[in-house]
């Protein structure tokens, strides 16, 4: 299984890379079959916003010229997307609003149908639920399965891996991707 992780937070180091990082771990810990893993910070790469142009109606991808189509094709070669979020505002960071609204792109034949999706938000203390449901309805409307979402609080880098809750939630979500990896043998 091919795993591409992004990280939407600007931070280095920040609680949503440690938070993914963390659920790589745990996937890497979990004895699964030709496991590729790759990490793409979003922070690093130049992704500017959708023009609306709809050119890749006919064309098939972006035509806008920056970063965004080297990481859809690592999309295009994953079976799972981890795709996290640090909480702005109550929703999801520009930055992650800038790639998913990217994927228009791929999204009118439908080429990221039925590759699994983990959405990640980390918030200090709330809006986690409305950044994972804007992950959510992205993964939906491409037709992506979501195995299930992660979120974890933390307001100081480094905060969010004293949050036993998002611990947690990363076992039982790792514990549901394998189920899901079996039910498909
Ligand atoms: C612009 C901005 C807006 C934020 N808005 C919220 C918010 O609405 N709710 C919240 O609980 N935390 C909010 N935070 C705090 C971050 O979500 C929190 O510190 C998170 O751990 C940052 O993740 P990172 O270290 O990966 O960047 C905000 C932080 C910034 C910089």
């Amino acid at each position: 299984m091919r795993v591409l992780s992004l990280s939407g937070s600007h931070v280095k180091k920040g609680n949503t890379g440690l938070l993914i990082g963390y659920l790589n771990e745990q996937i890497e810990e979990a004895a699964i079959e030709d496991l590729k893993m790759k990490s793409v910070s979003l922070a690093g790469a130049k992704i500017g916003p959708c023009k609306g142009c709809r050119k890749c109606m006919e064309a098939g991808y972006c035509v806008v010229k920056d970063d965004f189509n080297s990481i859809a094709r690592k999309m295009l070669k994953s079976d799972l997307i981890i795709i996290g979020s640090p909480v702005y505002f109550q929703d999801v960071s520009g930055r992650v609003k800038n790639f998913i609204d990217r994927t228009y792109s791929l999204w009118h034949d439908r080429q990221l149908k039925g590759k699994k999706v983990i959405p990640v938000a980390v918030s200090a203390v709330s809006g986690e639920d409305r950044a994972l449901e804007t992950i959510r309805i992205w993964a939906q409307a491409h037709e992506m399965k979501i195995i299930r979402s992660v979120h974890g609080h933390g307001y100081k880098r480094g905060e969010v891996l004293r949050d036993q809750e998002a611990k947690d939630d990363v076992i039982t979500v790792v514990h549901d991707l394998v189920g899901e990896l079996k039910s498909e043998h």
